[in-house]
C-alpha cells in the first residue's frame, strides 16, 4: 500500500496516479497552488484504494513507458466506473485512450518542445484558454482513434487529438504538458479541471493546515512527551514552533552542537528559541566529541558515515538523560513521502529505481529503528508550504528563507581532515560570503552559496611578502529543488568584494576561486 494511504488524512483530495514522468511531482504542486489538497501515489494503486484518500478527482501523470507496449503500465480499469472526473496528461491520456477502447500509435512525428494549441471546443476544460496558446509537448505516441463517447476539444499542427473530453462520464485528457511553466495557459486549465470540473473548494490553505495538523497532533500524542532534534533549518524550526502551539511543554527540544555549524549559529539559534520565544531547548556541545573521532579521516563518505553514527550515538545518550520519551518528532516532507512510496520508474520494468550518489540523507537524520514512535505533521507538504507555515506561526525570515545546510555541516565542505583551525577559516570565509550576498539584495535569488576549503595551498603575495595559503572555493548555484542545479552568475562587483574581503579578513586564505560546474555532472556540495 502506497504511503500517501497510511497518512491518516482523509482532506477532500486531487488524487495523482504516477506513470513515473519527471513532472508528476510538478502536477501535485500546480493542483495545490490552486488552493486544492493533492495526493500523489502510485499507479497501481487500486480503485478502492483511491477511494479510501476522498478524492474528488484523479489525474493520471505522464510517464516514459508506450501504452501499446507488452507489459506497459496502465491503471485499475475500475478508475473508469467510480464517476469521479479523471483527467490524463500525455501518457495517462494514451493510457485513457486505450483502456477505453481506442488506439494509440507511434506519432508520424514526434513532438518536443512549444506549439500553438487550436482550441476546438472550449466548454469546460478549456474556458479561458485562448487560442492559438503555447503548451509544452514532449511524446512520440499519439492517439489514433479516440475511444466511443470522447470528442476532440484542441489541435496541434503535429497532434489531432491535442485534447479531448468524454463530457457526458467527466474523463478528460491532455497530450501536452499543462503543469509546466511553458504551457501558457496550463494553470488555467488545471483550475478549470479542479475548480469546475471536480468541484473542489480552494480550501486547502496554511490556516486549515495548521488547524488540521494541531487536531491530528493532540490525537495522536494526547498527553504523552515528545522529543525533537532541532537542527535550525526551516523544516524542525517549523516544526519545533507547531508542536510548542499544540502540546507547549510536552514538547522537548533538543540541539545537537557537532561543532560544524557556520559562526554565530548555534549561538542564534539558542537565543532565538530559548531566550526569544521560550521554547526550551536543551543545548549539547558535542565539539570535541565529533572532531576528535574525525582526526586522520580523509574519505568523503568515512567522514559521513562517522558524522552520522556519533550523532545517533549523541542523541541516543542524551534522549535516554532527558527522557523517558514516547515520541518523536520529525520534519519528513512530502517529497521524501513520495519518494520511499516509489515513484522513481525505471522507464524499461516499472520498477523503482534508486541510486545512490552521496549517502546525504541518512546523515545528520535518525535511523528507523529508534525505540520511539513517529511524529510527523509535515507529511503532507512541499517545501514552500512549510515555509508558509513557518511564516503563519511567526517564524522570522531568517528561518523561514535559509538556504538549505547538509546536516555534516562544514565538515564536508573542507576536503579531506577536519582540523579546529580549518573550520574557523571556512567559517569566516562562509559568513563574508552570506554577508556580501544579502548586502547585494541576491540571497532570496540563490539556492545556496557558501564556501568550500581546498586543503592545497598556493604562493600569492601581500604586502611584499610572499603568502602560501588555502584556497577558498566560491559555490553558489540557483536550483528548484536540489536534484540539478545550475551555477549562479553573480555580478563581477559582487564577486571581487567577495573575493577581496576573504582574502583580506580571512587568515590562512590567499586566493578566492569560482566553481562553475552545473549539477550534474557535478554535486552541489563538495564531498
Ligand atoms: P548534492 O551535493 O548532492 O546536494 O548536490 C544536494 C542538496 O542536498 C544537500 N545535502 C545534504 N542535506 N544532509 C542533508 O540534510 C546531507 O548529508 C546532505 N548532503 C548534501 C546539499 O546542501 C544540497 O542542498
Amino acid at each position: 500500500m502506497s504511503s500517501a494511504l497510511i497518512d491518516g488524512q482523509r482532506h477532500p483530495a486531487i488524487v495523482i496516479l504516477d506513470f513515473g514522468s519527471q513532472y508528476s511531482e510538478l502536477i501535485a504542486r500546480r493542483v495545490r497552488e490552486n488552493n486544492v489538497y493533492s495526493v500523489m501515489t502510485r499507479y497501481t494503486t487500486s480503485a478502492k484504494e483511491i477511494l479510501l484518500l476522498n478524492p474528488k478527482g484523479i489525474i493520471l501523470s505522464g510517464g516514459p513507458n508506450s501504452v501499446y507496449e507488452q507489459g506497459a503500465p496502465i491503471c485499475d480499469p475500475d478508475i473508469w466506473n467510480l464517476g469521479i472526473p479523471v483527467l490524463g496528461v500525455c501518457y495517462g491520456m494514451q493510457v485513457m485512450v486505450q483502456q477505453l477502447g481506442g488506439t494509440v500509435a507511434v506519432a508520424k512525428q514526434a513532438e518536443y518542445g512549444k506549439a500553438p494549441l487550436e482550441v476546438d471546443d472550449s466548454t469546460d476544460l478549456l474556458v479561458n484558454v485562448a487560442q492559438g496558446s503555447t503548451v509544452w509537448m514532449s511524446h512520440g505516441d499519439t492517439g489514433k482513434k479516440l475511444p466511443e463517447g470522447f470528442v476532440r476539444l484542441a489541435h496541434t499542427n503535429n497532434t489531432p487529438d491535442a485534447a479531448i473530453a468524454n463530457h457526458q462520464r467527466r474523463l478528460y485528457g491532455v497530450q501536452f504538458h499543462p503543469e509546466v511553466i511553458h504551457s501558457l495557459y496550463g494553470m488555467v486549465i488545471l483550475s478549470n479541471f479542479v475548480h469546475h470540473i471536480c468541484g473542489c473548494e480552494a480550501d486547502w490553505t496554511t490556516e486549515v493546515f495548521i488547524e488540521e495538523a494541531m487536531d491530528q497532533i493532540r490525537t495522536q500524542v494526547g498527553t504523552k512527551r515528545v522529543l525533537l532534534a532541532l537542527s535550525g533549518g526551516v523544516d524542525s524550526s517549523t516544526l519545533a514552533f507547531l508542536l510548542h502551539k499544540t502540546i507547549r511543554n510536552q514538547l522537548t527540544c533538543m540541539f545537537i552542537d557537532q561543532g560544524f555549524m557556520r559562526k554565530g549559529e548555534p549561538e542564534f539559534l539558542m537565543d532565538f528559541f530559548d531566550r526569544k520565544f521560550n521554547l526550551k531547548v536543551q543545548y549539547i556541545n558535542a565539539r570535541e566529541r565529533f572532531i576528535e573521532k574525525l582526526r586522520g579521516i580523509f574519505d568523503p563518505e568515512e567522514k559521513r558515515r562517522i558524522i552520522g553514527t556519533e550523532f545517533i550515538r549523541v542523541f541516543e545518550e542524551e534522549s535516554k538523560l532527558l527522557g523517558p520519551f514516547d515520541y518523536l518528532a520529525q520534519g519528513t516532507l512530502y517529497p521524501d513521502v513520495i519518494e520511499s512510496a516509489g515513484t522513481n520508474l525505471d522507464p524499461k520494468t516499472g520498477e523503482r529505481v534508486a541510486v545512490k550518489i552521496k549517502s546525504h540523507h541518512n546523515v545528520g537524520g535518525l535511523p528507523k529503528d529508534l525505540q520511539f514512535k513517529l511524529v510527523e505533521p509535515l507529511r503532507r507538504l512541499f517545501k514552500d508550504e512549510v515555509r508558509r507555515v513557518g511564516r503563519s506561526l511567526g517564524l522570522p525570515e531568517e528561518i523561514v528563507c535559509r538556504h538549505p545546510f547538509p546536516g555534516p555541516g562544514l565538515a564536508i565542505r573542507i576536503l579531506g581532515e577536519v582540523t579546529s583551525s580549518n573550520l574557523n577559516i571556512l567559517r569566516d570565509a562562509d559568513l563574508i560570503v552570506r554577508e556580501e550576498i544579502k548586502q547585494a539584495g541576491l540571497y532570496n535569488e540563490v539556492w545556496q552559496a557558501f564556501a568550500v576549503l581546498l586543503p592545497v595551498r598556493s604562493v600569492g603575495v601581500m604586502g611584499d611578502k610572499r603568502t602560501y595559503a588555502f584556497p577558498i572555493v566560491l559555490r553558489c548555484v540557483s536550483s528548484e529543488d536540489g536534484m540539478t542545479a545550475d551555477w549562479s552568475r553573480l555580478p563581477y562587483d559582487l564577486l571581487e568584494s567577495i573575493s577581496n574581503r576573504i582574502v583580506n579578513e580571512v587568515k590562512g586564505v590567499n586566493r578566492v576561486v569560482l566553481d562553475i560546474t552545473s549539477k550534474p555532472p557535478g554535486t552541489i556540495e563538495w564531498e
